[in-house]
């Protein structure tokens, strides 16, 4: 057969673009050699609805195991009892612990997405908003943190089924324990979220939600650096408050009922190739060495966010507990977009995102602000003492944001600084 040759220029161009670049993406991360290598694996070739042990197809003796040993991974990783490791992404996670513990129609509360949430939190484009009824709780301007006392007030007003912890952009820990005392006080199911902050959650460095929240849903390419995907767990597994039985009249555990929510629920066959490949991201998470990067993650990010609070930027909560930061541009540059900084930095080989701050003037297509995270740029070897270095350049392309020529002068900057540090074995 003939080698396709157009669509194999086009990787080699992202590889490029990729490896050049500075990578400042809250939510992107570079994955090892060993995932990239489960991932791009014999497994892509097999079926395997069900589950190990009770599939639907023949031959899966195989990806049983490596299934298990991803589901096992994933447990002592989270010191979790019950995981379920197929969900295709962070949305479809959600998604299928919606239809668990909702009903069309039934209320629920998560982060305002206009305060750092995300779509599936509650978006009038997304099915968690478009069959159930969302309530946003938000964070207080003055503070930039989400204030309980008022998330209380509005859970005994509106009595959700399901109170949803968790968000895409919000740069403080979650006080889980104090959501556990909303969520029992009306009665409701506490859901968190963790998709930005999983790997830092996994190894201490903020506060665990598996005590507290009765469901917890993450995706694995994140801060976890494994390949693009979701997962569930539980701290501990509990008999449906529900009253649904199974075919023997017993009371079903909630477990049985999020594997059925996401197959056949939400799902077809699972991504064995995907999943082998969280298993590899969760050995290596439970390494000294992903032990020694994320805590440099979560140090480059709080020595980023001091260096634009230095430069005159205002940073939402004036820093960060986690990997990433918002930075409102309004105080030091009140006519320039997200938008324009984002396509601008582009340019630069500055890769980052516009996004909406609390109290946004703008629309999201605009947007007052910037997501920025360390993640990515740890993995490729950043330090503390990059950190200055590269907030200087990015205020050198926002002050003079239409010189074409000090767009050129900082690509060679960025494009020089990240030789040193290479990005594949390969
Ligand atoms: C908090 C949160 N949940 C869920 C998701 C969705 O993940 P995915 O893009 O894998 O569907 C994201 C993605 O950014 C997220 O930030």
């Amino acid at each position: 057969m003939k080698k396709d040759t157009e669509l194999f220029r086009i990787i080699r161009k992202e590889l490029n673009r990729q490896t050049s670049g500075l990578e400042l993406i809250a939510s992107e991360n570079f994955v090892s050699d060993e995932v990239l290598k489960a991932m791009g694996s014999c497994l892509t070739n097999k079926y395997a609805e069900g589950y190990p042990g009770k599939r639907y197809y023949g031959g899966c003796q195989n990806v049983d195991e490596s299934e298990q040993l991803a589901i096992d991974r994933a447990k002592r990783l989270f010191h979790a009892e019950w995981v379920n490791v197929q969900p295709h992404s962070g949305a479809q996670a959600n998604m299928a612990v919606l239809m668990t513990v909702l009903k069309p129609g039934d209320t629920f509360m998560g982060l305002d997405l206009a305060h750092g949430g995300h779509l599936s939190h509650g978006s009038p484009v997304n099915s968690s908003g478009i069959l159930y009824h969302p309530y946003g709780y938000q964070v207080e301007e003055s503070t930039g943190t989400v204030n309980y006392d008022k998330m209380e007030e509005l859970a005994l007003q509106v009595h959700p089924k399901l109170i949803i912890a968790g968000a895409s952009a919000y740069s403080r820990d979650w006080d889980f324990k104090r959501m556990r005392e909303i969520a029992d006080k009306v009665g409701a199911i506490l859901m968190a979220d963790i998709a930005h902050p999983a790997g830092l959650i996994a190894r201490g460095l903020l506060n665990d939600p598996l005590p507290w929240c009765h469901i917890v849903t993450t995706t694995t390419h994140k801060t976890l650096r494994g390949p693009r995907g979701g997962m569930i767990m539980m701290g501990k597994d509990f008999p449906n408050p529900w009253g649904v039985k199974t075919p023997k009249g017993e009371t079903k555990m909630v477990s049985a009922m999020l594997d059925s929510s996401v197959f056949p629920g939400v799902q077809g066959g699972p991504l064995e190739h995907v999943i082998a490949a969280k298993a590899v991201a969760f050995y290596e998470a439970l390494t000294d060495e992903y032990m020694d990067y994320i805590l440099q993650v979560k140090k480059n990010a709080a020595v980023m966010a001091q260096a634009f609070v230095d430069k005159g930027y205002h940073v939402i909560s004036d820093g960060t507990d986690n990997h990433l930061m918002l930075i409102d541009l309004r105080k030091k540059f009140p006519a320039i977009t997200g938008k324009q900084v984002e396509n601008t930095l582009v340019k630069a080989d500055i890769t980052v995102n516009k996004n909406m701050v609390p109290f946004d003037s703008r629309s999201p297509f605009q947007t007052s602000g910037l997501r920025i995270g360390t993640p990515a740029i740890t993995t490729r070897g950043l330090k503390e003492e990059h950190m200055g270095p590269i907030v200087e350049m990015i205020d050198d392309v926002i002050s003079d944001i239409d010189n074409e020529e000090k767009i050129v002068m900082v690509r060679k900057k960025v494009n020089d600084m990240m030789k040193d540090f290479p990005l594949f074995a390969y």
